[in-house]
């Protein structure tokens, strides 16, 4: 008899399992965890109504049948042009996808080759890392800083003949630090990739979740070069579930990146599509979006006003001004593994820094902590279970 085992792809059968974050075999979630750990959106804070009416506006017209046949792989045209408008770009720019993750895999597979490089964030939205299993590049990091990734640092590393292709970064309360990239730096970053010739994926998820009074930069550079490639999603304002995001594309690239998305899954669901844009015309969206700000805010300053009442100064971080997370550093001599573990035993759990070194060791004794989805009560509650593992492993020493 023949052999008939199965043989996958070398990229199949090459794809490192998941480790530290995303892995859920770390994760020990007992009744009455506290889990400080996610990226949900607060259900709460979803505008509901707006979705209902939506939902209802466009299954109840004769819009229905037609919306259920295949659509154009860029996305409709009416979705297309309202988020261009948005923008402030050519809707021909904007290609419409089933999510942010959808996007960074399009922007790998559409600037990268295998062997290239690659610059990214230090510390990194780990599952970007994991996108570039797909391709199987070399990879790079830059500090980002308290106003984002460092450009001294990156334009000394061009000097001395780093030659990336392209550049990763999440510009406005970046996952996991939460800071923001300063006019200047995203400026300059533009000006390096134009000199240098690489091309700058910004992936901005968190840019509509802000504090009150938070000028969240307009992005104006970016918007005007040829050399960014700018990634979003709905997911933290209408929900994950929802999966659907868009692309600015360089006009270079928008037709070919068209092509690739028609060979991978055609298009995205054009009801979904119908459904979102009818959202975006609706007046209640952006009030809701800028309130559910506020709301995330005030949940923000429980988490940073109970880490200081606890940890007084073996803490130091900042209160974030906008997204989900808040990025402590714990100061002390500690097992930090340990401390993860009776963390759990307490009943939270929360993203250990360790995890978002964009590469070898780092960020011991940082922690990602996610206000979003947790009371302010239960934020308060998780640091004190938090304090309590601690002082176990301070005391024992
Ligand atoms: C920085 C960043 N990029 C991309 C994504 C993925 O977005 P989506 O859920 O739409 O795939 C996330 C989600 O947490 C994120 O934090």
């Amino acid at each position: 008899m023949t052999d008939t085992a199965l043989t996958p792809s070398a990229l199949l059968a090459g794809l490192p399992a998941r480790q530290g974050f995303g892995d859920a075999t770390l994760i020990r979630l007992a009744p009455g965890a506290i889990d400080l750990g996610g990226g949900n959106p607060s259900t709460d804070l979803l505008p509901l109504d707006v979705y209902r009416d939506a939902f209802h506006e466009v299954t109840d017209s004769d819009r229905l049948a037609p919306l259920l046949k295949y659509s154009p792989a860029a996305g409709l045209p009416e979705l297309r042009s309202a988020i261009a408008a948005r923008e402030g770009v050519s809707s021909e720019r904007v290609l419409i996808t089933n999510g942010g993750a959808h996007g960074l895999a399009l922007a790998v597979l559409s600037l990268l080759d295998p062997g290239d490089l690659i610059v990214v964030d230090d510390p990194v939205y780990p599952l970007f890392l994991r996108v570039l299993d797909l391709i199987g590049v070399e990879v790079a990091a830059i500090r980002v800083g308290s106003d984002g990734i460092d450009t001294d640092e990156l334009e000394r590393r061009l000097r001395e003949g780093l030659r990336p292709k392209a550049l990763f970064t999440v510009p406005t309360f970046q996952n996991p630090s939460g800071v923001t990239l300063s006019v200047e730096k995203e400026a300059a970053l533009v000006a390096l990739a134009e000199k240098y010739g690489f091309t700058i994926i910004a992936d901005d998820p968190y840019r509509a979740i802000s504090s009150p009074g938070f000028v969240v930069p307009e992005r104006r550079s970016f918007r005007g070069s040829d050399h960014v490639l700018a990634v979003n999603t709905f997911s933290k304002t209408l929900g994950p579930g929802l999966r659907l995001g868009w692309i600015v594309l360089p006009a270079a690239l928008s037709e070919r990146v068209t092509w690739l998305r028609n060979r991978l899954d055609g298009q995205t669901s054009g009801i979904l599509q119908a459904v979102v844009t009818r959202m975006l015309a609706d007046e209640r969206l952006d009030p809701s979006i800028s309130a559910a700000g506020a709301e995330y805010a005030v949940k923000a300053r429980a988490l940073t006003a109970a880490l200081r009442a606890e940890f007084g100064n073996e803490v130091e971080v900042a209160e974030p001004r906008g997204g989900f997370f808040a990025w402590a550093r714990l100061i002390g001599d500690v097992d930090f593994t340990r401390l993860f573990e009776a963390a759990q035993d307490r009943g939270v759990f929360y993203q250990r820094g360790e995890w978002f070194a964009a590469a070898g060791e780092g960020y011991r004794g940082f922690l990602r902590l996610s206000f979003s989805e947790v009371s302010s009560e239960d934020l308060t509650e998780g640091v004190s279970r938090l304090a309590l593992a601690w002082r176990e492993l301070t005391a024992r020493g």
